[in-house]
């Protein structure tokens, strides 16, 4: 059997990492691994190849940054022939980026089934380019693999046949199950000088979050009642980081903007955070099984089991919800939140069993 999997940006890494190892253990399936060069920076892509032990991409694109439009023409444009001339068998892509929905499209035109890892997921909010790339990817993928029940009722919802769906439960919390004991050896903490339990961490890179300077302005406000506390260690994403020159704002001791962490550094930097503030949907799952209280910069989640089983809290973009969060963290009145249901580090052996057959 051939299979081409096809990966483009820092989240994609993280969740292809667990079933590129599983598929290695049937020696009948061959894989190619195409990265579309989406994310570029080392500290977005090739240091998660090595540190999350991803074998080197067959394949890179290249297509750097750009317009949604563009970087999806590009990435589908140079797939094709690639396609074509190698008949996979079937295509596999993870998440919602923009090379997720080139990937599959190419492939479903060139009539090579589509597994998606990571289906059924919907903020219901089409504002957001991923949530466009979700729902084409879900209508057009054979095999959607699910990570909670939320998932399996969209799809359901939408009309896709029982028998396409494939609840398997988390890669990117197989990732985390692996790798913890190996990120508990960073010295992240010590390097930044803060303690466990005596900071704050913050991601922001969503377009309708940063690119706005207004809106990017008031959010920084909104999570000084946070730093007043504790220091807030802030890594950078590049995106975020264009715009926060444009406002002007500099790191201080209260908000550490730093550059954008290795995925060992930062499983570690989360693990001992008295709370993480994020837009990012993995994040929510990762702080979730960490049992870190996580509050959420957005008014709406696709990863709802975070909230109703998990330590995730959705504040927007309103500085008053923050402030009542962050008191309810410093009294103690936070849930410990439980582990979803086969968010257990085994999510990929699932879906290489299900591909195999
Ligand atoms: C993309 C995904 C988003 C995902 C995020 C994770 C889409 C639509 N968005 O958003 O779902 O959560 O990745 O990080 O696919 N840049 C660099 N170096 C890089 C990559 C990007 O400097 O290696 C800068 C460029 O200026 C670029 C900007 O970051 O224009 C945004 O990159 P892009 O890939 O367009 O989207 P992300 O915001 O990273």
């Amino acid at each position: 059997m051939k299979l081409t999997a096809v990966v483009g940006a820092r989240p994609n890494f993280v969740k292809i990492a667990p079933v590129l190892a599983a598929l290695a253990q049937y020696p009948d399936v061959r894989t190619t691994l195409v990265h579309t060069g989406q994310h570029y920076d080392s500290n977005m892509s090739g240091g998660f190849f090595t540190e999350l032990e991803i074998p080197r991409p067959d394949i890179n694109l290249g297509v750097g940054s750009g317009s949604n439009a563009l970087q999806t023409a590009n990435i589908m444009l140079q797939l094709a022939p690639l396609f074509a001339a190698d008949s996979p068998d079937l295509v596999l892509v993870v998440g919602d980026v923009n090379s997720t929905l080139a990937a599959a499209l190419v492939a479903a035109k060139t009539g090579i089934p589509v597994a998606h890892v990571e289906s059924g997921l919907r903020s219901f909010d089409r504002t957001m380019p991923e949530e466009v790339n979700r729902i084409l990817t879900d209508s057009i993928s054979d095999y959607c693999f699910t990570t909670e029940a939320a998932g399996n009722e969209n799809l359901a919802h939408e009309g896709v046949p029982a028998g396409r769906i494939h609840f398997v439960g988390n890669v990117m919390i197989d990732t985390l199950v692996r790798f913890r004991e190996r990120a508990s050896r960073s010295t992240v903490m010590d390097d930044l000088g803060v303690t466990a339990g005596a900071y704050a961490v913050l991601t922001l890179h969503r377009p309708g979050n940063v690119d706005d300077p207004e809106t990017l302005a008031g959010l920084l406000a909104g999570i000084h009642v946070v730093q007043r506390d504790v220091p807030v260690i802030f890594p950078v994403h590049p995106r975020t980081r264009q715009q926060l020159q444009r406002l002007g704002v500099v790191a201080s001791r209260e908000l550490r903007l730093i550059e954008p962490l290795g995925y060992l550094d930062f499983m570690q930097l989360m693990s001992g955070a008295a709370c993480v503030m994020t837009d990012s949907g993995g994040i929510q799952e990762e702080t979730t099984v960490l049992g870190v209280p996580c509050l959420t910069l957005r008014c709406n989640t696709e990863r709802p089991v975070t909230i109703s089983v998990g330590t995730n809290r959705l504040v927007g973009l309103d500085a008053s919800a923050i402030a009542a969060a962050w008191n309810d963290i410093r009294d103690g009145r936070w849930p410990h939140g439980r582990i979803p249901e086969l968010w257990d580090g085994r999510a990929a052996e699932r879906i290489a069993k299900v591909i195999v057959r």
